[in-house]
Formats: structure tokens, sequence, C-alpha cells
């Protein structure tokens, strides 16, 4: 196990060396993802276990990786999905084009949910999925649009649940063990690193996803990334973020109106 002046060493060498800063990070859970990756590979000195992290790249990311928390799922929260059907498509629908990011895409299973949403509202031709994560590894199986054939069991019914309407299994082909999802959907996409931390807003969007992101971050931090996604948003744009996220008691809270209880927010005038 590593110590709390260990950590704090860790963290200041990492944003040294790489420019990476998790010291926004809420620290109880990062410690313990630090301390299991430290055991996970047999480390039994810390500067042993920093030596490697500044040395090798690879297991720089091997470390992010590690650290971050990239557990998703298609349809999380069917009825998120079902107000997006049902409330918020109809109304993107009146636009000429569709710009939408999904900040923290993890493996892009969030993202192949929205594309399937919006083909079905024949909106898909008109819209842009930019997906970031600060992630590369994750980025790599997003790319891909590849994910295990033993999940569409559990996805298939998130999907009816979210109001879905067709046989699922016919966005994705089946082989060895694998689902691989239509090309037709992600050539809408367009994934790239991007770090909620440091990096800047790069376009204007009518839809920000951030979902189960900000939970890990600690106020201060939750704070900068909300005001990113509002330097982001086009005039009346949607925020969604996850079940247990919120933007109340922040300073962008007198801007947005939350949208029928679900963790939606449209920015106001
Ligand atoms: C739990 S997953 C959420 C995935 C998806 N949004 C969902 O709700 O199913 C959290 C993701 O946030 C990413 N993440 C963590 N810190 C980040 C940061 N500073 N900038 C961008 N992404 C970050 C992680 O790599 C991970 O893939």
């Amino acid at each position: 196990m590593i110590n709390d002046r260990e950590l704090e060493i860790l963290i200041n060498e990492v944003y040294e060396n790489y420019g990476y800063d998790f010291s926004g990070y809420s620290m109880a859970s990062f410690k313990r993802r630090v301390d299991r990756l430290y055991q996970l590979d047999g480390f039994t000195n810390f500067p042993a276990f920093l030596e490697k992290i500044i040395d090798d790249s690879d297991y720089f990311s091997r470390m992010v990786e590690e650290i971050t928390v990239n557990i998703t799922e298609m349809f999380r929260d069917p009825h998120f999905y079902n107000i997006l059907r049902n409330e918020i498509l109809p109304v993107l629908a009146t636009k000429p084009f569709i710009r939408l990011w999904h900040a923290g895409c993890s493996t892009g299973e969030e993202v192949y949910s929205m594309a399937i949403l919006l083909k079905e509202a024949d909106l898909l031709h008109k819209s842009l999925l930019y997906a970031t994560d600060i992630s590369p590894m994750v980025l790599e199986v997003a790319r891909k649009g590849v994910f295990p054939l033993r999940m569409m069991k559990q996805y298939s019914e998130n999907y009816m649940a979210s109001g879905g309407k067709k046989d699922f299994s016919h966005y994705y082909t089946a082989n060895y063990g694998l689902a691989k999802f239509g090309e037709d959907l992600s050539s809408k996409m367009v994934f790239s690193q991007h770090n909620l931390v440091s990096d800047r807003s790069f376009n204007e969007f009518d839809l920000i996803l951030c979902r189960n992101v900000l939970i890990y971050f600690d106020k201060d931090l939750q704070e900068r990334a909300l005001h990113l996604f509002d330097d982001s948003l086009s005039k009346l744009g949607y925020l969604a973020l996850g079940s247990k996220e919120t933007i109340k008691f922040t300073s962008m809270q007198k801007r947005y109106k939350q949208f029928e209880k679900e963790k939606i927010w449209r920015k106001t005038n």
C-alpha cells in the first residue's frame, strides 16, 4: 500500500512528466485504484513503482486505464434513453445539423446506443457524434465497435425498455463470441482523446452527454468541467449527466432548467 505522501509525489510526477493532472480526483477512490495496481503488478516499494510509471509510457497508459473506471453498457438506464428518444430528439430534429459530444465515452457503448436512437428517428444522416475520453486504450475499443456477444441479451433488454421496437440483432453481426456493430452507425462518429481536466472546448454542441464521469472528480474539478460544457453548448442546448450526478449547488444551476426529473438540463437564454 502506498501512503498519502507517496500518492502526492506520484500525482506531481505524473503531472510533470505527462501533463495529466489527477489532483482534482476524489482521493479515496483514486488511492484505492492506485493501491490495486501497485499490488496487482507485484510492486513492493514505491520508488520502483514510480520509476516504472515515469520511464515507461506504455505502463503509464496501463496506469491510466486502471485508475479510471471504464464500466459502461449499452442503453444504460433505459428510462434516460426513453426520454432522449421521445422528448429531446424531436426538438433536435428541427435543426439542420445536430452535433453531440460524449465526454468520457469509455469503450463506446453509450455512443453506439445514441447512434441507434438517431437512426431510428431518421436523424443519423444529419448528426455528428464526437466521442472523447482521457484513455487511449478505451478509445481503441470504441473505434472498432466490437463488443462481447454475451452482453447482447442484456443490451437487447435495455434497448426494448428504452422504447426500441426492432430486433436488436439487426444492428450487429455475430462472429466468434463478438458482436460487430454496423458501419452505418460508426461512420457518423469521431473518436479522439480529450482530457476534461486540461483540454479546452473544441466545438459547439446541441447535446453533451457526460455520464458517470464527474462522480470521480472533487467539487472544484466538477465545477471546472461544467464550465467547459457550458462553453461548449449551443443556446438552448442539453446537458446529460449520470444518475448520481447533478448541477445542483453549482454556479451553473441558475442558468439551466432540469428536464422531467431525469439528469438532463437545458441551457436557458
Ligand atoms: C464510468 S466511465 C463512463 C462511461 C459512459 N459515459 C457511461 O456512462 O456508461 C468513465 C469514463 O470517464 C473517463 N475519464 C476519467 N477521467 C477523465 C478525464 N479527465 N477526461 C476525460 N475522460 C475521463 C474514464 O477513462 C472512463 O472511460
